[in-house]
């Protein structure tokens, strides 16, 4: 037998119920999606298809659905980089990575550390409203990878920024995965983005969500570029 994939989901049905004025919604049914370990899953498709529903069911944060979904080794850590990067305003930045860690000074110091390593060490003590959205957003990177994840859920964390920017960005992921490499499922918009960094690209569409096509990414993310001496 195959060795098991790092994830194996196995949606039956998941359906948000009726709400006043609109009617039940049948998101997922029948899904199957294995990932292999290591692997960059970009997820495309169209807006409230349900991608994010199903990176929240992968995280556990949604289980109110039926069908499995197992991971090998079976309690991964997960970090999640949401939609919206959920900094809380009312602490530093240095808190906000610090929060995902051990409390005390050696957590601190790993925030720190973190916030160096996403090139925005000198932020530490500022508050995310005076951040731009591609600061908040290396937070965001900072806090998942302080988590030293083996599953690494981003949900479009480079949409709503200029390309250059989003080229940096990109860049320092491939250069964080590098140091640090975790199984990847990337939500984005972008199939230029998608083919950039992923091992593999899915096209999701429909309702219920099914995969429209399964393919290898570009070669770029095949052999990550060296850190930056
Ligand atoms: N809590 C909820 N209650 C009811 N319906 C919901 C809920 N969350 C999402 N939905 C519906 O489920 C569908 C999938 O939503 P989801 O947020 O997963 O889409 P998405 O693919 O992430 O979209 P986008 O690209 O715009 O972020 C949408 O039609 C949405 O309206
Ligand atoms: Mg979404």
């Amino acid at each position: 037998m195959a060795a098991m994939s790092a994830i194996s989901i196995d949606i039956t049905t998941k359906t948000y119920p009726a709400q006043p004025g609109s009617p039940a919604r049948e998101v997922f049914r029948g899904f199957r999606l294995d990932v292999a370990r290591g692997a960059f899953l970009a997820l495309l498709g169209p807006s409230g298809l349900g991608k994010t529903t199903l990176l929240n069911i992968v995280a556990g944060l949604d289980a109110d659905y039926r069908g499995s979904v197992r991971f090998d080794p079976p309690q991964p850590r997960i970090a999640y980089a949401f939609q919206n990067p959920r900094l809380l305003p009312w602490r530093s930045v240095l808190d906000n990575v610090a929060l995902v860690l051990p409390a005390g000074a050696s957590g601190r110091a790993a925030a720190q550390h973190m916030l160096e390593e996403v090139e925005i060490g000198e932020l530490a003590g500022a508050f995310p409203e005076r951040l731009s959205l591609g600061q908040q957003r290396r937070v965001a990177l900072a806090r998942a990878f302080a988590l030293e994840p083996d599953i690494l859920l981003m949900d479009e964390p480079f949409t709503s920024l200029d390309e250059a920017t989003a080229r940096r960005l990109r860049d320092l992921l491939r250069r964080l995965l590098a140091r640090r490499p975790a199984t990847v499922m990337f939500v984005t918009h972008d199939s230029r983005e998608a083919a950039e960094l992923a091992s593999r690209v899915i096209r999701l569409e429909g309702a219920p969500v099914r995969i429209a096509s399964d393919e290898p990414g570009s070669p770029l993310s095949s052999s990550p570029p060296q850190a930056q001496a």
